[in-house]
């Protein structure tokens, strides 16, 4: 005789009891606003019903550990349309064994010592971009720093530069930009050409795909593949457990992943320090004073700080696939659960005066992994965290050897949506000035030589275009 198991006791935690259209409203209006009056009204642990479906949001750090931690046969990605828009292959679409499975195969150039020989393309890339800032009128930032960040993307996952890449940077931007609206917006997947949403990202991928096809057969044909460290030529002789290479499809959405995710996320963080920063002069001064002298730890803690408050990114979530999952609660299947990084990181039970910028809180002390969490966390965690940190600190240091910033008493600058990202309302606006043969690094001194590459006047157009959802 079988005795059927007790049937599980369900506790959600306590939450509005509104219409969940209206829940929706108040998420899609302010979602900033609205889950940080929630957090005061029922503390680290709530509900909330949306159009989307049920989702328990927490802050507490035990319970995103806990979270982070469980079994992917328990809790597996958030449901959302990313798949639809970087492809069925992209690491935010697959689960379980095909997800693990990816991650070991591009994790590996991401890594360790390999940060390292991707500085001097970040330094160069900063360099040229700088080279054309316009010097004693405020500028905005985050513009200039997408620029930096995804030519950098691009050479560290293709190794070269070249006719196919000019196009590649325009195409990404143009994908991204109109892909975060249509994982946003309920658009229909109807493809009646080029006229309809679907039809030109259908028709933007196709190219993008033709061009990663074109660099694939320039890669096998490279005499010298073996000896190549790029991520495409690393993916290309990457192998499954199995033997099996990765298929032609799973490396183009792989590379769209990459992209997408690797130079907005890192562009934002940037401008949030430099508006920072320009607010914060003894800071700024004291920064200076240590890139001269080659120093790295003020710096680092200044990067910590910034994500902590203003992390670009400010959720990160699982789906319950299992009949239900214990978190205190006992939240059932098809919940998001959702993990309120900015709700955790303005939190003054965890953080001493958490609303104050003060890098001094990580100077020799390295974040509590619990409840810093601008990356995400556990078997999700961002694949790129190393990457990023990498790419802020020499992006940063090259401003501070090659610029004086000026500071300003400007307000703060508010929090901007641009649907997935949240940047400073002006793009981080400040005055820059050179200085004059301040540089010690002969890396920079070839300068001039370095120009906007050709396609990036319609990189700047298509940046204009962009889709910012919320003024909060
Ligand atoms: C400051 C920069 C960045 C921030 C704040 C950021 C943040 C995040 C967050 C919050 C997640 C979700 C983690 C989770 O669910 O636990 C994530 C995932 C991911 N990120 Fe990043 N990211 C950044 C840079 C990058 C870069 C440079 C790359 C690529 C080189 C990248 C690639 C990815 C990918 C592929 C995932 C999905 C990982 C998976 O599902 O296994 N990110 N990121």
């Amino acid at each position: 005789m079988t005795v059927n198991p007790a049937p599980t006791i369900v506790r959600i935690p306590p939450g509005l009891r509104l219409p969940k259209s209206l829940q929706q409203l108040m998420f899609s209006v302010s979602r900033r606003m609205t889950l940080d009056a929630l957090r005061r009204r029922y503390g680290p642990a709530f509900s909330l019903n949306l159009i989307i479906g049920r989702a328990v949001v927490i802050s507490d750090p035990a319970l995103v550990r806990q979270l982070f931690l469980t079994s992917t046969d328990i809790v597996g990605r958030l449901e959302n349309h990313l798949g639809l828009v970087l492809g069925p292959y992209s690491l935010f679409s697959v689960e379980g064994e095909v997800h693990q499975q990816h991650r070991k195969l591009l994790a590996p150039p991401l890594h360790g010592h390999r940060m390292q020989s991707y500085e001097a393309i970040v330094e160069e890339e900063t360099m040229r971009e700088a080279a054309s800032w316009p010097e004693d009128r405020p500028v905005e930032m985050f513009t200039p720093m997408t620029r930096i960040t995804l030519n950098v993307m691009l050479r560290a996952i293709f190794g070269t530069e070249g006719a196919e890449l000019d196009e590649l940077r325009v195409l990404t931007l143009r994908l991204t930009t109109l892909g975060t609206r249509l994982f946003l917006l309920p658009v229909p997947r109807i493809d009646l050409g080029r006229l309809t949403p679907w039809g030109a990202f259908n028709r933007y991928r196709r190219q993008f795909d033709a061009i990663i096809d074109a660099l694939i057969a320039k890669v096998f044909a490279d005499p010298a593949l073996a000896e190549r460290r790029d991520l495409l030529s690393v993916m290309l002789q990457a192998r499954y457990d199995d033997g099996q290479p990765m298929s032609r499809r799973e490396i183009s959405d792989e590379i769209l992943t990459l992209l997408a995710a690797g130079h907005e996320t890192i562009a934002g963080t940037l401008a949030w320090a430099i508006e920072r920063l320009c607010r914060h002069p003894s800071t700024l001064a004291r920064l200076a004073v240590e890139a001269d002298a080659g120093g790295t730890e003020l710096r680092r803690a200044a990067i910590l700080e910034v994500q902590r408050v203003r992390p670009v990114v400010d959720m990160a979530g699982r789906r319950v696939l299992a009949d239900s999952v214990r978190l205190e609660w006992v939240i059932p299947r098809g919940y998001s659960i959702v993990v309120g990084i900015t709700l955790m990181h303005s939190d003054d039970s965890l953080y001493v005066d958490a609303s104050t910028f003060n890098p001094d809180r990580f100077v020799g002390v390295r974040p509590d992994r619990d409840a810093w969490v601008p990356f995400g966390g556990g078997y999700r965690r961002c694949i790129g965290a190393a990457f990023a940190e990498m790419e802020m600190d020499i992006v940063l240091r090259t401003l501070l050897r090659e610029f004086e910033l000026s500071t300003t008493s400007e307000p703060d600058e508010r929090w901007r949506s641009r649907g997935i990202t949240f940047v400073p309302a002006k793009g981080g606006r400040a005055v820059v000035r050179r200085r004059r043969g301040a540089s010690p690094d002969p890396a920079t001194s070839h300068r001039s030589r370095l120009r906007p590459r050709s396609g990036e006047a319609s990189l700047e157009a298509d940046r204009e275009d962009h889709c910012d959802l919320e003024g909060d």
